[in-house]
């Protein structure tokens, strides 16, 4: 209902999935974005990751909020399959939640897949208890991720890649419109980790589903990110925005 449908399919899971078991730590840094949520000082006791994925963020937010349940929340059942703890529960559609039984909603690198934001944003408001919380972690609208997935992704991912990315102006919009007050923005200078140049192009064809030429990856990589090098990693710059919303 609010996805592209077939968008991971089974073959741009496995390859989602090859990228990640291949370079697990690469984006460890977009997990730490969230550690500003635990200073909000609240016992979250059930939590939704929305747009799980394979639960990188719902293990990470089950090792910390030890108390808690975690709905791992994906319409794609192919990229549910992997990863689950015990006090992960996977589910593929947001009208199986109770109203008003959410503690927060969690969300990394998947709002922008969204096709109805304003739509899900008031689902979410719906199934949120009062003073309920979102952190929203994403790529942002005019950002060299965002063109990379304009340009490339778009144009050579397996599945395509036509989607509409957040900026604060919009977020805050969205917000008013759906009941919710935007509490926290900001653009946050982020780095994927790797061991050597060729392991991180392998990494981005995989995890966007690309089906193009590596030298041709290559080069665009080279000439249009920011890259910091040493003998022994290989670090790319990929900024991402956090947004944190709160149920009125
Ligand atoms: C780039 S992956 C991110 C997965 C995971 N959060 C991570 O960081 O590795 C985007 C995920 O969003 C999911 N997705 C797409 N549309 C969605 C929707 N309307 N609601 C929830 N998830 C959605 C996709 O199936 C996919 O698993």
């Amino acid at each position: 209902m609010y996805s592209k449908k077939g968008e991971f399919n089974r073959k741009r899971s496995e390859m989602y999935a090859s990228a990640m078991k291949n370079a697990y730590d690469a984006r460890k840094n977009e997990l730490k974005l969230f550690d500003d949520s635990f200073r909000y000082g609240k016992k979250f006791f059930k939590i939704v990751d929305f747009g799980a994925g394979n639960a990188f963020l719902s293990n990470y937010l089950a090792d910390h909020f030890s108390e808690s349940y975690v709905f791992a929340l994906d319409p794609s059942l192919e990229m549910l399959t992997s990863n689950i703890n015990k006090r992960i529960k996977s589910i593929n559609d947001i009208e199986k939640i109770n109203n008003n039984s959410v503690d927060a909603i969690f969300s990394l690198a998947a709002f922008h897949h969204v096709t109805n934001k304003k739509m899900i944003l008031r689902k979410m408001h719906q199934i949120l208890k009062k003073n309920g919380l979102i952190f929203i972690v994403d790529v942002c609208d005019k950002s060299v991720n965002q063109r990379f997935f304009d340009e490339i992704v778009s144009k050579y991912s397996i599945t395509g890649h036509d989607f509409d990315f957040l900026n604060k102006d919009w977020m805050r919009y969205l917000a008013k419109e759906s009941g919710f007050v935007l509490k926290k923005v900001k653009q946050n200078e982020i780095y994927w980790e790797f061991e050597n140049e060729k392991q991180a192009i392998l990494f981005v064809k995989n995890i966007t589903g690309l089906k193009m030429r590596t030298d041709k990856l290559r080069n665009y990589i080279l000439t249009n990110f920011e890259i910091k090098k040493s003998k022994s990693q290989f670090l790319l710059r990929w900024p991402l925005g956090y947004f944190v919303l709160e149920k009125k």
